[in-house]
């Protein structure tokens, strides 16, 4: 294992009934850097995350976050330990005005840790701040998407995990929850996340993994991933230099 894994997978294999859907996979993840896992509809990224995380079955396999292992323990442990997700689709409260539903992702926390944690996303995503009094509900699809991710690192995860977070959003706002993500890793996190976006998310991404049918069919540099002739076959349409397969998504 290299020093700098802060994320070892060894021979996984998770469902949710009686048979595996992620099988066999096996990966390390370095600190600071943002993997990229992508894949057709139920190629099986979501129900990756999920098992890291700790929320289906696990079926065979070991993982360890930083040094330790934690694939016996229950999702509250592990994030404590220092994981988070921020799952698909919307996951903030819409009645509740931004103000308080930071408050609502930082309610773990002492009341002086939260006040640290609330400035420090507000300084992070200024967006927020000046949003604070409204209803997140009325935000946009992007804008929610940053909050629920604001959400989760106030208590300061070292790992997270993002699934799908550009779906469903305008391609401007797929750039800006991509430059979030790019924000979150210079503030030393790991993050893996999940995307149809496979361009947009590749151009961030340090690393790409490619999940056919729940097992990996493809690992490597970002980059090297994207100009495959493979991957530009199956997901992106074309020749990456070329400017229209910007919003290319996997359909
Ligand atoms: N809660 C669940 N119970 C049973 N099977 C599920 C559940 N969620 C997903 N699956 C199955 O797992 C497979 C992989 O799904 P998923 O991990 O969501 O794929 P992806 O995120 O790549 O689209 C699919 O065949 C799907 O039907
Ligand atoms: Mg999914």
């Amino acid at each position: 294992m290299p020093e700098t894994s802060v994320l070892t997978i060894s021979n996984w294999s998770v469902g949710y009934l009686d048979q595996p859907i992620v099988k066999d996979f096996s990966a390390s993840f370095e600190a600071g850097t943002v993997a990229s896992l992508i894949g057709g509809n139920g190629a099986g990224k979501s129900t990756l995350l999920k098992s890291i995380f700790g929320l289906n079955k696990l079926f065979a396999g070991e993982m360890s976050f930083e040094g330790q292992p934690v694939h016996r323990l229950a999702p509250a442990d592990r994030l404590k330990a220092g994981i988070a997700i921020v799952p698909q689709g919307r996951c903030n409260f819409p009645q509740m005005s931004v103000r308080e539903n930071l408050l609502m992702g930082g309610y773990v926390l002492s009341p002086a840790a939260a006040k640290i944690a609330f400035d420090k996303v507000v300084t992070l995503f200024p967006m927020l701040g000046r949003k604070l009094p409204e209803m997140a509900g009325n935000l946009s699809g992007g804008e929610q998407q940053i909050l629920e991710t604001a959400m989760v690192l106030q208590i300061n995860p070292r790992l997270l995990l993002l699934d799908e977070p550009s779906l469903g959003l305008s391609p401007l706002m797929q750039s800006e929850v991509f430059e979030t993500v790019d924000d979150i890793r210079k503030e030393g996190v790991t993050v893996i996340m999940a995307e149809q976006n496979v361009f947009g998310s590749l151009m961030i991404s340090d690393r790409a993994i490619v999940l056919e049918l729940g097992r990996k069919f493809m690992d490597g540099p970002a980059r090297e991933v994207m100009y495959d002739p493979r991957i530009r076959t199956a997901f992106l349409g074309g020749d990456p230099a070329h400017a229209d397969i910007e919003q290319g998504v996997l359909q």
